[in-house]
């Protein structure tokens, strides 16, 4: 951990949140990229632009207080098949230069660069820098940033399933032996841990289609912020709010009232 690097502002969070439960694994959902550049008259590429910077301060700040994972929704399939052309063609020359100009800093904080979702289906010169930048950084050992590119949640079922039903064939495995363990295993995120928190930006209660089966018990926080005015003190806001939450994965909390097993005596209760 690298707590003396944080900003003053991002200390004084800091030192509200409790050490022994920080979170594992955090995903966002980084919208508003283009909201934000509208509201300042200018065009959405700026707004890609500064979000850009938001995923390089952000990620410093998660590797300060050791953040083991962060898993950043970059790029959806959807956008590759929604999105003008021209727009598809910036987000890709994007990523090659916020490769390019910020491996140095990554390798300065020891984050290892990954990714996940159809990447093979990128353009070969994205796919060549995207495979230089986690090969660089793939001895470091502080935070594992993924991004998530051209990525969709569903179509990672799809693949997990197709891997999992060559797997069933090929060893004769009966279809009533499939557990969730088997699905998780052919997952693009069978190396790590299910999100403890999923932030998005910018408003809207929606999940988009991201890490669906991963996000089972995830907590969910939805900020008005829009992503190019998202940093490190926000992500630090945002675990301090997940910290007062009680995680019960369907089971009971504290304050729930006392557990009754006698049954005659509960229904004596009801009348
Ligand atoms: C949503 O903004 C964001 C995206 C479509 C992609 C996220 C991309 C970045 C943060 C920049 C590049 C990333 C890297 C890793 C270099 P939006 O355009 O949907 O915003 P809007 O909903 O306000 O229009």
């Amino acid at each position: 951990m690298r707590i003396h690097e944080l900003t003053a502002e991002e200390r004084a969070v800091y030192a509200t949140l409790k050490p022994e439960s920080l979170p594992q694994h955090v995903a966002i959902i980084m919208d508003g990229n283009g909201r934000w550049a509208g509201h300042r008259s200018l065009k959405r590429f700026l707004g890609h632009q500064q979000g850009a910077k938001s995923v390089q301060l952000v990620t410093e700040t998660a590797s300060r207080i050791g953040l083991p994972w962060l898993t950043l929704y970059a790029f959806s399939l959807e956008n590759n098949l929604r999105r003008p052309r021209a727009e598809v063609n910036f987000l890709m020359r994007l990523l090659r230069s916020y490769l390019e100009s910020n491996l140095q800093r990554m390798m300065d904080n020891n984050v290892r660069i990954r990714y996940i979702g159809r990447t093979h289906e990128l353009p070969p010169e994205v796919q060549d820098k995207m495979a230089w930048a986690a090969d660089a950084t793939a001895r470091n050992t502080g935070t594992t940033l993924t991004l998530a590119l051209n990525y969709g949640g569903r179509s990672e079922m799809v693949d997990a399933f197709r891997a999992l039903a060559a797997e069933i064939k090929q060893k004769h495995i009966a279809p009533e032996r499939i557990t969730e363990e088997d699905i998780h295993r052919h997952l693009y995120t069978a190396h790590m841990p299910d999100p403890d928190l999923l932030i998005r930006t910018s408003g809207e209660m929606r999940i988009s289609n991201y890490l669906l089966w991963q996000i089972a018990y995830t907590e969910l926080l939805v900020t008005e912020r829009l992503w190019p005015d998202f940093r490190g003190i926000h992500l630090l806001e945002a675990i301090a709010d997940f910290q007062r939450r009680e995680r019960r994965y369907g089971g009971l909390g504290e304050g729930s009232g006392d557990v009754e097993e006698d049954a005659d005596r509960i229904r004596l209760a009801a009348g």
